[in-house]
């Protein structure tokens, strides 16, 4: 297997702190979000939005541990969802601030209770904003429609690249062309696209101009472009200039409102996932740590995207030290971590330290195997550590039958 390939970013965090007293009796696997980490991601997007003027919304699908949304609320406009459950979320935990929806298909049986939670609706197709469009304008929304620009920025990364051919998010203009109409036009209050994933803003340019020659004349007649995700605007050499030169671009050429929903970008960084060696076994000379957490079940975009997550002391696919390949403990062969050089060798019961875990983990992993669910443990300013979630067995059963114990 091919674990070094890839790019590893640098573990960020915990610099200087006395891991051993708070770190060594947390029950593992377990989640650390780190509030000083979050805070400092929550200035970078302030600034960004009291400097252009734009909105920022949390994508929550990227990291939804709502008790740390007051944290984060004062550094943004609100929250974007996935659907019925991440607006209610939203709706109740980060109070008084906008809640924004784009779903891939809405359904009749939610949409009524979906009107109670959002602001902002965002529709993936025509059919769908005629469907739904005038309930949702009668009840005073504010409504979108997700365009396709067609334009692919990520080499070789079909599964996070919106545009590839064939792909279902976003109208693209022949299909514009084909279904829109004037009155259904009428109900549209703005235009959303999503294409990015980890990028910097020089993907963000040629996507932009790409809008503009597709759907550019629609602009100067709505209120807002809502920019997607994808901006990994708090990571250390982002290019903050091109970006705040495209929003004001975008601001002055059309007169829209311009909105942001980054969810890695919010909390990068911001959280560990501490495990143990369990076991150490041996084969043709690899050595591999068998831990507490697991791949598939704790962290699974490193099997998805596929990525090497940073661990603290020790270096992604290095030569030097002491070469470990790190493994969860479930069925699955390649659960996998990666491989590693540490610098110390690591014995049954030493703790690793995951780095950047507080994204697309906390908010979906699963119970495969019947893995336990890590705890989720907030790292407070002050240093002490404050759990949040106590999970069990009764996690595990009762999102397999009726619950009948
Ligand atoms: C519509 C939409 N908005 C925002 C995001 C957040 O993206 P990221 O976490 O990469 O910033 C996503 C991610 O898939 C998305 O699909």
């Amino acid at each position: 297997m091919g674990f070094l390939t890839m790019d590893v970013p640098a573990f960020v965090g915990l610099a200087g702190r006395d891991l051993e007293t708070p770190f060594a009796p947390l029950h593992t696997p377990a989640y650390v979000i780190d509030k000083a980490r979050l805070q400092v991601n929550g200035e970078i997007l302030a600034h960004l939005a009291r400097r252009t003027g734009c909105k920022i919304l949390l994508a929550q699908k990227a990291f939804s541990n709502y008790d740390f949304y007051p944290l984060l609320a004062p550094s943004l406009a609100g929250t974007e969802a996935s659907g019925l459950y991440e607006a209610r979320l939203g709706r109740e935990e980060m109070r008084g601030k906008e809640v924004h929806v784009f779903c891939a298909g809405y359904r009749e049986e939610e949409f009524p209770e979906l009107l109670e939670y959002a602001d902002h609706i965002v529709f993936n197709s025509v059919h769908q904003l005629k469907q739904f469009g005038p309930r949702a304008k009668a009840a005073g929304k504010s409504l979108g429609l997700r365009i396709n620009p067609e334009c692919s920025t990520q080499e070789g990364h079909a599964i996070y690249d919106p545009c590839a051919p064939g792909s279902r998010l976003g109208v693209t203009r022949t299909v514009w062309d084909r279904e829109m109409d004037p009155a259904t036009l009428e109900l549209l209050d703005g235009l959303h696209f999503h294409t990015l994933c980890e990028q910097d803003s020089d993907a963000l340019e040629p996507t932009l101009a790409a809008v503009e020659e597709k759907f550019g004349e629609f602009l100067p007649r709505l209120k807002w472009l809502n920019f997607g995700g994808g901006h990994h605007i708090t990571r250390t050499g982002y290019d903050l200039d091109r970006l705040e030169r495209l929003i004001t671009a975008a601001q002055t050429k059309w007169g829209v409102e311009v909105y942001l929903e980054p969810g890695e970008a919010v909390a990068l960084n911001a959280g560990y996932l501490l495990t143990r060696v369990g076991d150490l076994v041996e084969n043709g000379g690899i050595q591999v740590a068998i831990l507490d957490a697991s791949a598939a079940c704790h962290m699974p975009d490193v099997l998805e995207m596929p990525y090497l997550p940073p661990i603290l002391g020790a270096e992604a696919g290095g030569k030097e030290g002491y070469l470990y390949r790190l493994a969860g403990p479930t069925c699955l062969a390649g659960d996998v971590v990666g491989d590693y050089a540490f610098e110390h060798p690591l014995s049954r019961g030493d703790l690793v330290i995951l780095g950047d875990m507080a994204i697309y983990t906390t908010c979906k992993n699963n119970t495969f195997n019947g893995m336990p669910l890590p705890d989720v443990w907030s790292l407070e300013e002050s240093g002490v550590l404050r759990r949040l979630t106590r999970f069990g067995y009764h996690e595990f059963r009762r999102r397999l039958g009726s619950p009948r114990l």
